[in-house]
């Protein structure tokens, strides 16, 4: 009994089986072009090589520094990997101005080192020159443990003078700069690959890292000989290497015009990468909350919505957050108490039980869409590899808030993957310290 206008408008969100199963095969190909010498300079989907290629084995062991950039929250982290069972981490999340996400490089790595001094102090490791893993959540051009170069900003960062250039010297001339700081930076690394490595260190038989937070993206295992931008991938001794799969590009040449809505076209226009991160903008929390908003906007203006209710917020963008979908849903069926305290927040007050159960509507068609395009990314890795046994490493905020986002996915995972494939989904906790840590750990030794 939702309103005729709502289910109309929510269709277009709904993805078929056989639309699912087109998108594991696009994205088959698009991985494949990014992983090929020859077809990887125009492909979409990058595949990027980590230089990571040995998963923990439990016996890394020591004192790292670590620091989280590109998720909700800028952190620093100390990591004391004592042994396989007794990890111990202090971190500090350090606030940062939305004008320095936007603002001269200069000044975003400045502040980081500003934190990065105010911490080891605090930590009473200013003296012991620390080997650090800098969790840098972007999409990266390795070409070495520690050295990146940021292809392009994206979930809002556009800070001048960073694309292009290499990360990690960026941070280690801003650690000149201030003087007095010992800080040996030996590796960069994205989050799924934090993510991966974190959870591997519990579960053997991880082999794919994700995350669904602000952004999405995922990692896995790949063969070296497979990783044909990696110059020694003939040669090298090693089996795997790690790819950054950069999946939220997927889409940026119009291969998902088949799935995509009139309102996936109006967020993108608002954010300052237009006409990137496709795949990206129809699953990640920075752009849910929007597409719900523009949803009961445009049922509004129907009249079919908010009957008499004045909503300024409303009306204005970005501000229907993407936490308030996993508040929403989180109502059991027929009760509305988290629904009305997101409605009150949210300026909306004494609406009827109906619009309530729209908006819930709303916010479970823009979830599962999101739920179902992830499962066909997971499901495309893990074809690829074709490992009928493994586990998943996830974190981010909507995995990790959304009542059912876990149970969405493994529902639409087995819908495309059949009974052959056993695979756990598996909370990774603390990535960009633990993981970043055991990267640490191995570029240390060598
Ligand atoms: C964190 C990881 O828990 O999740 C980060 O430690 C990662 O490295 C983040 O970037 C992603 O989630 P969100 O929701 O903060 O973007
Ligand atoms: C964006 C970034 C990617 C990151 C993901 C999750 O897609 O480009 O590097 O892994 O967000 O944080």
């Amino acid at each position: 009994n939702v309103y005729p206008e709502a289910v109309c408008i929510c269709k277009k969100f709904d993805l078929s089986d056989a639309q699912m199963q087109e998108v594991v095969s696009r994205l088959t190909e698009e991985m494949t072009m990014g992983l090929t010498k020859d077809t990887h300079p125009r492909a979409v989907v990058k595949c990027w090589i980590t230089y990571v290629q040995d998963l923990p084995t439990g016996q890394e062991r020591g004192k790292y520094l670590a620091l989280d950039l590109g998720g909700t929250n800028f952190r620093v982290l100390l990591v004391d990997l004592k042994s396989e069972t007794e990890v111990d981490i202090q971190s500090k999340i350090y606030a940062m101005e939305q004008s320095l996400m936007k603002g001269p490089g200069k000044d975003l790595f400045d502040f980081i080192a500003e934190c990065l001094a105010n911490f080891v102090q605090e930590q009473k490791v200013e003296n012991e020159e620390l080997p650090l893993g800098f969790t840098f959540s972007f999409p990266v051009q390795q070409l070495g443990l520690a050295n990146g170069v940021l292809v392009a900003w994206t979930k809002g960062f556009s800070c001048e003078g960073v694309e292009g250039r290499n990360v990690v010297e960026l941070l280690q001339e801003a650690i000149v700069r201030r003087g007095n700081l010992k800080i040996n930076i030996v590796a960069i690394l994205n989050d799924t690959t934090g993510t991966l490595m974190s959870c591997a260190f519990k579960k053997l038989n991880c082999r794919i890292g994700l995350i669904v937070g602000t952004g999405c993206n995922a990692c896995y295992v790949e063969k070296t000989a497979n990783a044909q931008v990696y110059e020694d991938y003939q040669t090298s001794s090693k089996p795997n290497m790690i790819i950054n799969c950069e999946w939220g590009a997927f889409g940026d040449n119009g291969v998902l015009d088949f799935i995509r809505t009139p309102y996936d076209k109006v967020v993108d226009k608002s954010t300052p990468n237009k006409g990137r991160q496709t795949f990206e903008k129809c699953i990640s929390g920075m752009y849910l909350g929007e597409l719900v908003r523009l949803i009961m906007v445009e049922l509004k203006e129907q009249g079919v919505l908010f009957k008499g209710v004045d909503s300024q917020l409303l009306q204005q963008k970005w501000t229907f957050e993407s936490r308030f979908l996993s508040e929403v849903e989180a109502d059991p069926p027929c009760s509305y108490c988290k629904t009305s305290k997101v409605l009150d927040e949210y300026g909306i007050r004494c609406a009827p039980d109906s619009d309530k159960a729209c908006v819930r509507y709303i916010c479970e068609t823009i979830s599962r869409r999101s739920a179902k395009l992830v499962a066909c990314g997971l499901a495309c890795l893990i074809k690829r590899m074709n490992n009928k046994d493994l586990s998943v490493g996830i974190d981010g905020s909507v995995y990790r808030f959304h009542p059912k986002y876990h149970d969405l996915l493994i529902e639409f995972m087995q819908k495309l993957l059949g009974p052959c494939f056993n695979f756990e989904l598996v909370l990774s906790e603390d990535g960009s310290g633990r993981g970043a840590a055991l990267i640490a750990a191995v570029a240390a030794q060598k």
